[in-house]
């Protein structure tokens, strides 16, 4: 069976990003792969949360997963820092990452611009530890948005220059995988790229957040003043809002509202209506849920034992390999 790794920061709560862009990728590959899915909270330290924060957010996160439908007996759902390997890993894969190549990654310079004051190592070897999370499993493919496409290949990149230095066939090569056949880049709401939890507030729209919030966010999406000929193409906020309705809403309503912009008649309020009510639809039963799980302590620990038990199996697996191929051979 082939097997796939994917992950998540924890920083707060999901979005309909995340969702699209690898949750309902991680939900049917439960059902049909080798799948390991994982809240990267080591990867959360680059940003400094408190104890307190990033406990809730793990939290909230393994909490959100489970009530979206990832079944800890389907899958290996687990927590980064439950598996001390990958720290190991990143130790070594570490020694082989060169510094030109991991300052020209894009989410580098991005953090350099973003967090200027806090340019520490670990925002610098990201990419080393997201392609550990991903090979200690000896992954075959990751479900990701398009936002992961660059650290994937630097994931191959440092896999096969594993495989190089020390002439062996070790870690396959993984591909990025969506469903779809294309990585899915979800808009945000404030016109200015991906949906992202630091998009500014108003941007995403979570799955754990009131109703009547989320009415709200996407009533004040950015919108233009309309279309004034026939036929016009679209702006880039508006050509965002109807990607989010594809993702929402029925084909047929979706052709109602191109069709009404294509003939000017289109009225932007009751577009976004139908966009909220939709999005509605599919994040209420979810929401509840989620309040469900998060309060339920003894499900919780379960799942996240469980998950921890097998990513580590497979973990020092791999190790135990990698020990011997590096040339740290027991003595005793
Ligand atoms: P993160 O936490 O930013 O996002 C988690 C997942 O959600 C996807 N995603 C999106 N997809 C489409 N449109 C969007 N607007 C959108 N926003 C987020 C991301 O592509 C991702 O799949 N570095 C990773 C976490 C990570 C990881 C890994 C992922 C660590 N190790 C190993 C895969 C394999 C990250 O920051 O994702």
């Amino acid at each position: 069976m082939q097997t796939v790794v994917s992950g998540i920061r924890p920083t707060g709560k999901l979005h309909l990003g995340n969702y699209f862009g690898a949750v309902k990728n991680f939900l049917m590959m439960q059902e049909n792969y080798n799948s390991y899915f994982f809240i990267a909270d080591i990867h959360s330290l680059t940003t400094h949360p408190t104890p307190e924060d990033l406990h809730g957010s793990v939290r909230q996160v393994l909490a959100e997963y489970l009530a979206m439908g990832l079944d800890p007996e389907k899958c290996a759902l687990f927590i980064q820092s439950d598996v001390p390997e990958i720290t190991e890993l990143y130790t070594y894969m570490n020694m082989n990452a060169y510094l030109g190549e991991l300052e020209r990654s894009a989410s580098f310079k991005d953090k350099i611009r973003t967090q200027k004051n806090n340019v520490n190592a670990g925002l610098l070897t990201y990419p080393v530890l997201m392609a550990v999370d991903i090979l200690i499993h000896k992954a075959d493919f990751v479900p990701v948005g398009k936002d992961q496409e660059q650290h994937l290949e630097m994931t191959r990149q440092f896999g096969n220059r594993f495989n190089r230095m020390y002439d062996v066939e070790f870690f396959p090569e993984p591909q990025a995988f969506s469903f779809t056949g294309e990585l899915v880049k979800v808009p945000g709401l404030t016109g200015q790229g991906k949906m992202s939890k630091s998009g500014g507030a108003g941007d995403a729209v979570f799955f754990d957040e009131d109703d009547d919030v989320t009415r709200k966010k996407i009533m004040r999406a950015k919108t233009d003043a309309g279309p004034q000929e026939p036929n016009s193409p679209h702006s880039e906020e508006i050509a965002n809002l109807f990607d989010l309705m594809r993702l929402v809403c029925e084909e047929s309503v979706v052709q109602q509202y191109v069709d009404a912009y294509a003939d000017c008649s289109i009225r932007y309020g009751d577009m976004k209506k139908q966009l909220a009510e939709d999005m509605l639809t599919l994040i209420a039963p979810i929401r509840e849920r989620i309040r469900e799980v998060k309060a339920d302590d003894a499900y919780l620990a379960k799942a996240a034992k469980i998950g921890a038990e097998k990513a580590r199996e497979s973990a020092s697996r791999t190790m135990r390999e990698v020990r011997e191929i590096i040339g740290f051979k027991k003595f005793y």
